[in-house]
């Protein structure tokens, strides 16, 4: 499966949620079920890197995935280092809510592109609604690693899953 040239925001109508595939039960029913709902709400944003290749059903096969959406955390989460500046209320992040590649696309460098695409979203963003940090929730440890070497580090883990976070004042760095 090829995919085509950049992230757009997903849309029922061009997307073809039902063929998306990446391994994880969690993710594919995020993807088929509830991405365009949650947009629909207005509780989050996802964006798509379609196929280059049409479907039968007039529809292009979805590549990779990521959702994003605004939170908070509690300023006690974070390291001792990074409490330095900050106040005793929440403080302001971007949340990475779930990402995905197709499993016929994994290992050929597009879990890299969609992170990075996702960063300089959210960079973008930050020049209009600054936010202290992006945070990701992995969806189970193993998974860790492949945040971790692009810098971000962990604020806790519960239940074998973990969350991490990459401050933006280094988002903003990379780029
Ligand atoms: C995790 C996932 C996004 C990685 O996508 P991918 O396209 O296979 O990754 P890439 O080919 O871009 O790999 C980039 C680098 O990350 C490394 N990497 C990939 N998956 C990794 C993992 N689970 N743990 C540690 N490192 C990993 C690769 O070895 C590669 O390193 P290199 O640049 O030194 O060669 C993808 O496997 C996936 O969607 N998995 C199922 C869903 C999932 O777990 N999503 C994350 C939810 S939080």
């Amino acid at each position: 499966m090829n995919w085509s040239g950049e992230f757009v925001r997903l849309d029922k109508a061009i997307h073809d949620r039902p063929s998306f595939d990446c391994g994880e039960v969690k993710l594919n029913e995020f993807i088929r079920k509830h991405a365009a709902r949650h947009m629909e709400a207005g509780i989050n944003t996802t964006m798509v890197l379609p196929a280059s290749e049409v479907l039968l059903n007039g529809k292009y096969p979805i590549c990779a995935f990521y959702a994003i959406a605004p939170g908070s955390i509690e300023r006690e989460s974070l390291p001792k280092s990074h409490k330095g500046k900050l106040p005793r209320y929440p403080i302001p992040v971007f949340i990475i809510v779930q990402m995905a590649v197709h499993s016929n696309c994994q290992k050929q460098g597009l879990g890299k592109i969609t992170l990075v695409s996702a960063l300089k979203y959210l960079r973008d963003l930050n020049e209009h609604m600054r936010a202290y940090a992006v945070i990701v929730d992995c969806l189970n440890e193993s998974v860790e690693g492949f945040y971790a070497q692009y810098g971000f580090e962990a604020l806790f883990r519960a239940q074998g899953r973990s969350r991490m976070f990459l401050p933006m004042k280094t988002v903003s760095m990379l780029f």
